[in-house]
């Protein structure tokens, strides 16, 4: 071994002690948050739901200019007059991100139209929730093109300025069931876990890229219509996260530069759970939490 290599190694622990300290001092000591007022911000989504609750919260916090994209132009008129009443310019464009063309096409639209996007959120996503054996062969492709290739063609579109710019944000409005799935809702479970490796290969891939970070956000149940008929067990004990925290807690890790955020906190609890136990606790705790069969009542979009 020479001597380079005998430095790293007795550096690496000294290194892994110094950065625990330092994310344990952060706790008490939080970083400043980045300042949003020169960021441009596009939510695909973002006409109703976490994505219109983010349109609101990036404003608030001083964005300068919010894109929205999505399918259904009502809902989207509809959120960008109620930015353009608080005082923060907004924009939005018909895209659906599932369509690879569309989104290059509409991606050059924005560019020519509004200017270079610096803050990505991938948000827009649908939910099929059937077994595979009860799934039509297209709906599972449709959440697969949506949710996870979508936000292929998304960050290719719009990565390479910002590495250019040396400013940027790659957002992923992922979920817990990425890390943990449950029955009922193969094609969506699916989608989120690959995405979530394509964000976790991202973010490391970013790590040479200075002023270019990513986020990847994993909230519990939320009470949008995504969801709708969907029933947990013990709705007190677990209920469902409100659209206004998910977005207001998404902004705030996205100005701190934080890679992962699961939410609510305690979900960490099931990461841990999920590594230590053996897979019949598993299951006893999917059966007694009713994770196994709240997907007996979904609904969705009516
Ligand atoms: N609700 C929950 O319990 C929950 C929990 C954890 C994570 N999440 C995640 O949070 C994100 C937002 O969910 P939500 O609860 O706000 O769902 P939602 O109310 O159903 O909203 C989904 C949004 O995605 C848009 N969208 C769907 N397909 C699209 C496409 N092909 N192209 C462009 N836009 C498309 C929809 O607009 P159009 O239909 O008009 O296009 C809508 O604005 C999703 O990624 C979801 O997986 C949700």
């Amino acid at each position: 071994m020479d001597w380079r290599s005998l430095a790293a190694l007795l550096l690496f622990p000294v290194r892994m002690v110094y950065y625990v300290l330092k994310a344990a001092a952060r706790l008490a000591v939080p970083a400043r948050p980045k300042e949003l007022g020169e960021q441009t911000v596009l939510i695909t989504g973002g006409g109703r739901g976490i994505g219109k609750q983010l349109a609101r919260e990036f404003a608030r916090q001083g964005a300068k200019k919010i894109i929205l994209w999505g399918r259904t132009e009502k809902c989207l008129k509809e959120t960008m007059e109620e930015i353009k009443q608080t005082g923060t310019e907004c924009h939005y464009f018909l895209c659906d991100v599932g369509n690879r063309e569309e989104v290059y096409q509409q991606a050059k639209a924005v560019r020519e139209k509004v200017g270079d996007v610096t803050i990505l959120v991938n948000n827009a996503a649908v939910v099929h929730g059937k077994s595979l054996m009860e799934s039509d062969d297209d709906a599972l492709l449709k959440s697969q093109h949506i949710n996870t290739l979508g936000q292929f063609w998304t960050t290719k579109a719009f990565l390479p300025r910002m590495l250019e710019l040396q400013n940027g944000h790659i957002v992923c409005l992922n979920s817990v069931l990425a890390l943990s799935a449950i029955p009922g809702v193969i094609d969506y479970c699916t989608s989120k876990a690959s995405s979530f490796a394509f964000m976790e290969s991202l973010t490391l891939g970013l790590l040479d890229c200075p002023g270019v970070q990513a986020t990847t956000v994993l909230p519990f149940h939320t009470s949008t219509e995504m969801f709708q008929g969907m029933r947990v067990r013990f709705p007190n004990l677990f209920p469902p996260l409100k659209p206004e925290t998910v977005a207001q807690k998404t902004v705030e890790a996205v100005r701190l530069n934080q890679a992962l955020l699961l939410l609510p906190w305690t979900m960490h609890a099931l990461v841990i759970l999920k590594s230590v136990l053996p897979q019949s606790a598993l299951e006893e705790i999917h059966k007694f939490t009713g994770s196994y069969t709240c997907m007996n009542t979904f609904k969705g979009r009516t």
